[in-house]
């Protein structure tokens, strides 16, 4: 049986000094119980994500992605250990909205304008009009969209839709975005084109970004800590600290540097792997 290396808590999962966590994960489990068999879906997940960093997790499908960011937004509940979000508790934190949610698919109503697609939440929140236009004036000028206010979404292409569900997700300015393969439908190059602008953005808002993908190159492009994780049950296998600059550009994937990076992903999937043959 090969052994699965252990994150190292000196790399990738130490909060340097003076940084502030934005999510705190300390040996959270979650088992879904189903009318056959639970379903361990999250075991003894140890995970810090600083303030302003680039996260991704990776890993086979059912390996608990979805099921961790859905603990971080509160939507799942965990059965085992802690979490916390913005140093107060996943529901503390969904009330006072922290953070933007975006899905894999756009998820937008047809019958709105782009405009009053990302306004939604800024109604249901009471703000005036005028405040509502301002905002999703500003976030669409933040994801490149400025000028299609007034289209419906199905008049807009794929990657457009989910330039509109990224700007929804941040209308009402939250400190962390969470988003679960945005670009996964997407060919590879509107998703190259996406890659850029939406680490262009973070680099300009600043934000906490918790990023889920399948696709290694993705991973080690955006993120600045790659988190990988194994079948299920879900478990972190390594957790890389990037070595690549925050300023970086497509061509970045070129280099010895993120070569070496996207091998250690690949070592940490397959070590995961076997984990789950044994
Ligand atoms: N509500 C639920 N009830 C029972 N089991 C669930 C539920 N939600 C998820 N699961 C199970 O938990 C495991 C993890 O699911 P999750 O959706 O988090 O995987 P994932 O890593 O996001 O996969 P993918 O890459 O395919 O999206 C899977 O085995 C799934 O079947
Ligand atoms: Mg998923």
């Amino acid at each position: 049986m090969t052994t699965v290396p252990q994150p190292r808590p000196e790399d990738g999962n130490s909060l340097k000094p003076g940084c502030i966590p934005a999510v705190e994960v300390k040996d959270l489990s979650l088992v879904f119980q189903t009318a056959d068999a639970p379903v361990h879906a999250l075991s003894h997940v140890d995970l810090t994500i600083e303030k302003g960093e680039f996260v991704s997790f990776i890993g086979p499908s059912g390996c608990g992605k979805t099921t961790l960011l859905r603990v971080i937004a509160d939507l799942q509940q965990a059965t085992g250990g802690t979490i916390e979000v913005n140093g107060t508790s996943p529901q503390a934190a969904r009330l006072d909205r922290a953070y933007g949610y975006v899905f894999q698919s756009p998820a937008l109503f047809p019958w709105r304008t782009v405009e009053r697609n990302i306004t939604l939440p800024l109604e249901i929140m009471g703000l005036t009009k005028t405040e509502q236009k301002a905002r999703a004036k500003r976030v669409l000028e933040l994801v490149n969209l400025s000028g299609f206010a007034r289209k419906f979404p199905w008049q807009l292409s794929g990657g457009m839709q989910q330039r509109v569900s990224i700007a929804r997700a941040l209308s009402f300015d939250p400190n962390l975005l969470l988003m679960d393969e945005p670009f996964g439908a997407l060919d590879e190059i509107i998703r190259d084109h996406l890659n850029e602008q939406l680490l262009d953005l973070w680099r300009r808002t600043e934000k906490t970004l918790v990023f889920v993908t399948h696709s290694i190159p993705e991973a080690v492009f955006l993120s600045t800590k790659i988190v990988v994780m194994s079948p299920r049950p879900g478990r972190i296998i390594d957790i890389i600290e990037s070595s690549l600059p925050r300023d970086r550009t497509l061509d970045i994937r070129e280099t010895p540097e993120f070569a070496e990076i996207a091998h250690r992903v690949r070592e940490g999937l397959k070590a995961g792997h076997s984990y789950d043959d044994h």
